[in-house]
Order: C-alpha cells, then structure tokens, then sequence
C-alpha cells in the first residue's frame, strides 16, 4: 500500500533499531542512536515526565498511523475498532509480556478505568472495609471513595513511612492495618508520589492468607520494572502502558485472576455481559473504540521486547540512581526515595523548599526541560533521557539555590 502521511518526514522514517552489538561495546553511543532515530523528541527537548504520560517511540506512532489510514479506508480484512471483539492477539502479546494468560486480561482505556472496573464490580456491603495507603492515585482510589458514599462501605488509609527503612516495614506496616472487616486490599505497585516499588508478592500473599482480595494499580509497574504479574499473587491488576510501556495514551489492562473472574460484575456492558465463557475479555466489550491505539500498544510492547525490558530497566534505573545521587548532595533536599536500590526504579522524588522550587521550575521551563513536581519533586528518566539531562537539572537546581 502506498502511504501517504501527513507527517512522512516523522514516522515513516522509522530506522532499524541499533545493532545490539553496539549496545555492548559503546552503550552510551547505543542509547543516543536510539534516542536520535527512534523518538520523536527533538533535540532541545529534556523530557522527564514518563510518570505521567509517556512518550510513544516512531514505530508505535508508525502504527496508529498506518492503522487510521487503513481503517479509513477499509483496506484489511479487520474491522478498525474494538469494543465487541476479543482482540485475542492484543492481548496475547501483552499477556506474554506481562507474564499471564491471555484469557485473564483485559483491554482497557487506562489504569483508571481499570481500577473503576473493580471498584464498581465487586460485591461489598455497608460497613465492608477497603483498605489502601495514603498514597495512592486520585485514578486508583476514587472509585473506592465513590463506593463509601454512595454504598456506605468504609474507606481506611495506612500511612507509608517515605523513605522506608527496607521492604519488610512496609509489609508489616501494610499487613498489620488489616482490621475484621477489611475486605479489600488496593494499594498501588509502584507509588506514584515518589516511584517507591512495593513488595507487592509478598503483601498479596499475606493479605490472600487473611481472606483479603489484592487490587494493585500497576500504572508505573510495566515497561518500568520486569516483573511477571503470575508471580505477584495479586487478584487484580491495573495497567497504563502509555507510561512507561511505548504505548499511546488511550489504551489500558486489566489483569484478572481465575478466582476472581466470576465475583467481578462488569461496569460497562453489551449483550455479552453475560457470557463468562468470555473470561477476562467480558470486561472489554464496552462499545465501539479506535483500535489504531491497540496496534500503537502492541508496537510499543514489541519496541520493548526487542531492546529487552532488562536492559531498559539498567538503563533507566541507572539513569535514577545518578539523579538520587545529585540530590542526596544536595543539603536543602529531604530525600523521598531510599538509598537501597531494590526500592526504586525510574522514578526519584524529593522534597524541596517552596522558594528554591519557584526559582527552579522558572529555570527549568527556560530550557524547555519538562519536569513533574512541585515542592515535591519527582524526576522520571527513561531510555530516551539523556545522562546530560540529569546532570543539566541538577546544575540549575544547585544554580536555584544560589540565587
Ligand atoms: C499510580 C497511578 N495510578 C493511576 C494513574 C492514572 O493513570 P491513567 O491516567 O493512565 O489512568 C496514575 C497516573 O499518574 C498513577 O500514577
């Protein structure tokens, strides 16, 4: 087929990924190359907000392009949406990616509505307790709230030492609020005010042996860390993979286990709300969707896989161990993230004052440098940050203090 595009300078000029060789023998080379050839990023761009939105490479905006234009045109056998489909090979390949079946994951348009899908579908009488941490995100605990006002069931938070001494306080911390009439457990897997990575198996499995179910909201969890979720123990997990997965925004996943597939009520319905024979996929038949974004999603995860998520983690992790570095220096700076590296991926918070924060952020925004934070400052990188952009926030930072 003949592309034409509207941006065929951009997309469509979507080179090969880096030889590997190259990774080992010059990495650094390696990473710009890849920065250079397979973002769209321009140069002068330092982007440092993959917490909230993150930044879809040239092969997966290729594929959301290519997919509109064919859809347009009714081109290929498919049909260019979802919504009443099954979408098996979507979700074949994120399943594998994820480490599930296919058959106990859903499509979803974000974490949000992942964890609203829960919390509106699980049966919980007045008086039924949801437990989470008092940090979790307005997407992962509002529907809760919504069910304390609207049903009656109560809402309790548990407060998370930041930083942690080590993963076993936060078991404890978490697994001890656990009260009689706690039913739920929803906390999120990565904390998205400072990129603290819970223990999440061993909390899931502690809260499965007191009869809790576990809800994670896994937004940061997938492309940021490896990790298989069969091996989590959890009973739901919510996705964003525009995160930190390559995807585009408009696409999520709903991780379902087996136990849990049948007590689920769907919140969003069709005529097939009924058939459980559908499994996990009973919880995506919402309606017609742009399925453009679905093939954005897989060519993100393949994106992924062919650089390999271990090797996206080092980088990554590296990347936020040289920032926690430059803050831990930095005496006006109350760390958030712990030194154990265990404990922290891609993403390094801190608390500064107020002041040093105004005359930073007018500094950074100067640069064109996008930041997340306020007087709590939270620095994403990924594998398209450069270690000069770290190294850049830093000198303004310790430039701020001075002014
Ligand atoms: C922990 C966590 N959960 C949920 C969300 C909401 O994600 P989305 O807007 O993709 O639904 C975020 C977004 O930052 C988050 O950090």
């Amino acid at each position: 087929m003949k592309r034409r595009s509207l941006f065929p300078a951009l997309a469509s000029a979507a080179l090969p990924l880096p030889d590997l060789k190259l990774f080992d023998t010059a990495p650094e080379t390696y990473w710009k190359r890849l920065r250079q050839e397979q973002f769209l990023l321009p140069d002068w761009r330092a982007y440092m907000n993959n917490g909230s939105l993150g930044v879809a490479p040239k092969p997966v905006v290729a594929a959301v392009e290519e997919y509109l234009e064919r859809g347009a045109g009714m081109i290929g056998s498919e049909y260019p949406r979802w919504g009443y489909e099954l979408m098996e090979d979507h979700r074949r390949v994120a399943a594998q990616f994820l480490g599930c079946a296919m058959e106990n994951l859903a499509i979803t348009h974000n974490a949000t509505e992942a964890m609203s899908f829960v919390a509106q579908g699980l049966d919980l009488a007045s008086g039924d307790e949801v437990l989470m941490t008092d940090q979790e995100h307005t997407g992962g605990k509002g529907a809760w709230l919504l069910r304390e006002a609207r049903h009656g069931i109560r809402v309790r938070t548990v407060p998370i030492p930041l930083p942690p001494n080590d993963s076993a306080q936060l078991v404890d911390r978490v697994i001890s609020a656990i009260g009689p009439r706690t039913r739920v457990l929803s906390f999120s897997g990565i904390l998205t005010t400072t990129g603290l990575i819970m223990p999440v198996r061993e909390i899931c499995l502690a809260a499965r042996a007191k009869g809790v179910i576990t809800v994670v909201d896994g937004a940061h969890m997938h492309g940021q860390i490896p990790f298989r979720i069969d091996e989590l123990e959890c009973d739901f997990l919510a996705g964003s993979p525009h995160k930190w997965l390559f995807a585009p925004p408009g696409c999520g996943l709903l991780y379902i286990r087996d136990a849990m597939l049948d007590r689920l009520w769907p919140t969003v319905t069709t005529e097939a709300w009924t058939s459980r024979n559908l499994k996990a996929a009973r919880f995506m038949q919402v309606g017609t969707n742009s399925r453009a974004v679905l093939e954005g999603m897989v060519a993100g995860i393949r994106f992924a896989e062919a650089i390999g998520p271990d090797r996206i983690y080092r980088r990554i992790h590296d990347l936020a161990r040289r920032a926690r570095q430059h803050a831990a220096a930095i005496p006006e700076l109350e760390m958030m993230t712990p030194v154990d590296d265990r404990l922290y991926g891609g993403l390094v918070a801190f608390r500064m004052p107020r002041p040093l924060f105004e005359r930073f952020s007018k500094k950074a925004s100067a640069e064109k440098m996008w930041i997340y934070g306020s007087d709590l400052m939270r620095i994403a990188t990924h594998i398209h940050t450069r270690p000069e952009d770290v190294d850049r926030f830093f000198t303004l930072l310790r430039e701020s203090r001075a002014a």
